[in-house]
């Protein structure tokens, strides 16, 4: 909405323009005027619609053609003034003042237009006759109105009118012409409508037509007031009411009635209470609230989000079978411009065949929320987060972490969403190694055909210490690390090479060096392919050796063929070394289970390992 309001004054000589002006400001018919008043500027707190107002009046014997442009230029909305009395002044309108402000150039939106009729005192009848044609033909002329600056009748009024028509213009939202709602209105109302319908019933009853009554005015409509809205609704429109609720034909109905009536405030303020803008787009501002992210820190949705979220889901799930199907999963993007998530989410959350459960759900919503917080803010944007939540805008859903840094030094981490990293050379199997996260083993028909994108992230859930913990696996190619062309930084880092393939662990001891080495980060080096015969050792130092050396744990041997069991524990060992990130530096491997000395925190916690099975002990810092 803007943030003041310029009101110019044009028309014929001798209308009545300057008086208009004097009479409004002292408040009582000046017996003499200038040709031109000086502009006059008036508080927002003494206009109707509380934001400033500059009245500017237009003297043809003072001013250049240059400075009328000018003028023209700046103004939020023209009034043309005639006079009543002279029909030669009405004439004009259409002739020159029309053409003078609009005319000529194609540009939109145009500038709105009051006609207002000045020395109503002369004129025993109205000049309605002669107005309404032109009306008719220009369509940004908002409305018209009668008065007179010698019987200060209809002045305010008609500054009032100028104000709202620049706060709450008609053209956006109607045809006249038509005398129905332009496209772009419906749509935004009809998106309205659905987030208002809590129970996807496609009707709205009593209960969600008080609760929008509140998001919107900031009170309950009186019973009978609701009564007389349907009443109004039955009367006029078939299938307006159905069962006593309001449908969206009855809805859009309203709509129409409050512009016709003049009172398209009211469409605005549902418009505006939505995020909607001036253009009927939703605004930057409402979709994009600040929200600083300091370097380190991650972005989580919060108890609030998570909740908004669910219930979202949960008005979805028509058939209450826990999963959002495709069509159900359709009808929930139906709030949204384009769908937010695309054909990637199978690979990247768990899904049940086609169907979307919750949690593969709440997965995506989290994965979303940490790698990219602004479409994130944008998606709840676009589902009404902050007007049905009453909340002054969507960063109430979300969380941001405290530094890693500060992570490190206490020696423990608050986030419930990790990053891990998974780094290899081409064709070790970290795409088989994510797809194996989300329960898929290497003969699922999504593993065997890559998709021609490369996925880059899977997200699941795990216990670590007794906790829940989101996991993200990032998928990075060994070389484009070494090439510093994306960034190292994660929570634990999975250092993958093929077991058959000794000569892919070159690749990894190099990433470790260049990025790993100050042991900011826990590393876990996995060797793949574990079913497969060991190849021949190279030169040099052999995997265990080099981790020996390093001090890290043993390279875990894991296999992605056969039951999934085994693997289950090396997502755990790496949410575990994610979640306690002091706990990098491990002794000798040694026997069959991997057991942490909390020091800070002063438990133990155990962690079954499948293959590799051996000892790290380790004191806080
Ligand atoms: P320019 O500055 O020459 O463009 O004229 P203007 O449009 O500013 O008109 P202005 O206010 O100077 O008024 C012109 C004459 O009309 C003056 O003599 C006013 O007193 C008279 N006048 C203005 N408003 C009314 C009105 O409502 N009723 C009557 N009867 N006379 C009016
Ligand atoms: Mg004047």
């Amino acid at each position: 909405m803007k943030r003041d309001v310029r009101i110019l004054l044009l028309g014929e000589a001798q209308v009545g323009k300057t008086s208009l002006i004097l009479s409004l400001v002292g408040e009582e018919f000046p017996a003499e005027v200038p040709p031109r008043a000086e502009e006059i500027t008036i508080p927002a707190d003494v206009t109707p619609e509380r934001v400033p107002t500059h009245i500017v009046d237009y003297s043809e014997a003072e001013q250049t053609a240059e400075e009328l442009r000018d003028e023209i230029h700046k103004a939020n909305v023209v009034c043309v003034v005639y006079d009543m009395s002279e029909e030669a002044t009405i004439e004009k309108i259409r002739t020159k003042w029309i053409p003078l402000v609009n005319g000529g150039t194609d540009k939109e939106p145009r500038v709105p237009i009051i006609l207002v009729g000045n020395k109503s005192d002369l004129r025993p009848g109205s000049s309605m006759e002669a107005v309404l044609p032109i009306m008719s033909q220009f369509p940004e002329i908002e409305t018209c109105v009668e008065c007179s600056a010698k019987n200060l009748r209809n002045i305010s009024e008609l500054f009032y009118y100028a104000q709202k028509a620049v706060l709450h213009p008609t053209a956006p939202l109607y045809d006249p012409e038509a005398k129905q709602l332009r496209p772009a209105c419906t749509q935004a109302l009809t998106r309205i409508f659905r987030l208002l319908d809590q129970d996807q019933d496609q009707v709205l009853s009593d209960d969600e037509l008080n609760a929008f009554q509140k998001s919107c005015f900031g009170h309950p409509l009186a019973p009978q007031a609701l009564e007389d809205v349907k009443a109004v609704v039955c009367k006029n429109v078939v299938g307006g009411v159905q069962d006593d609720r309001l449908t969206l034909d009855g809805f859009l109905f309203l709509n129409t009635l409050f512009i016709q009536r003049g009172r398209h405030e009211t469409t605005w303020t549902i418009l505006r209470r939505f995020g909607y803008g001036d253009t009927l787009e939703l605004t930057g501002d409402y979709l994009f609230p600040p929200l600083h992210v300091p370097p380190g820190c991650s972005t989580e949705l919060n108890h609030f989000g998570y909740q908004f979220v669910q219930r979202v889901f949960e008005k979805h799930d028509q058939d209450r079978d826990g999963a959002l199907s495709p069509a159900e999963l359709q009808n929930l993007f139906s709030v949204f411009p384009t769908a937010p998530w695309g054909p990637q989410l199978p690979r990247e959350v768990r899904t049940e065949a086609d169907r979307l459960s919750l949690h593969g759900y709440l997965c995506q919503w989290t994965l979303v929320t940490y790698l990219d917080v602004r479409r994130s803010l944008e998606h709840l944007g676009h589902l009404g987060y902050s007007t049905l939540c009453e909340q002054a805008s969507q960063a109430h859903a979300v969380t941001v972490t405290r530094e890693k840094q500060l992570d490190q030094e206490k020696g423990q981490t608050q986030r419930n969403v990790l990053l891990c990293k998974v780094v290899g050379a081409r064709g070790v199997g970290k795409s088989t190694f994510l797809q194996a996260f989300l329960g898929r083993g290497l003969g699922h028909q999504d593993s065997r055909d890559p998709p021609e994108e490369p996925i880059t992230h899977a997200i699941d859930t795990l216990q670590v210490n007794g906790q829940e913990k989101y996991l993200i696996l990032c998928e990075v190619s060994a070389d484009s690390l070494l090439a510093n062309a994306l960034s190292a930084a994660c929570d634990v880092a999975c250092l993958m090479f093929d077991h058959s393939n000794p000569g892919s662990f070159e690749l990894c001891a190099s990433v470790y060096k260049q990025h790993y080495m100050d042991g900011q980060t826990p590393c876990l080096f996995v060797a793949s392919k574990a079913d497969l015969p060991e190849g021949a050792l190279l030169p040099g130092l052999s995997p265990a050796e080099f981790c020996r050396r390093h001090r890290l744990p043993a390279p875990t041997p894991l296999s992605c063929t056969g039951p999934a069991a085994p693997r289950t524990a090396v997502f755990t060992q790496l949410a575990t070394m994610a979640t306690f990130p002091h706990l990098v530096r491990g002794e000798q491997p040694a026997t069959s289970w991997l057991q942490v000395t909390l020091g800070a925190v002063g438990a133990a916690v155990a962690v079954v390992l499948g293959f590799s099975l051996y000892r790290v002990l380790v004191k806080s810092r």
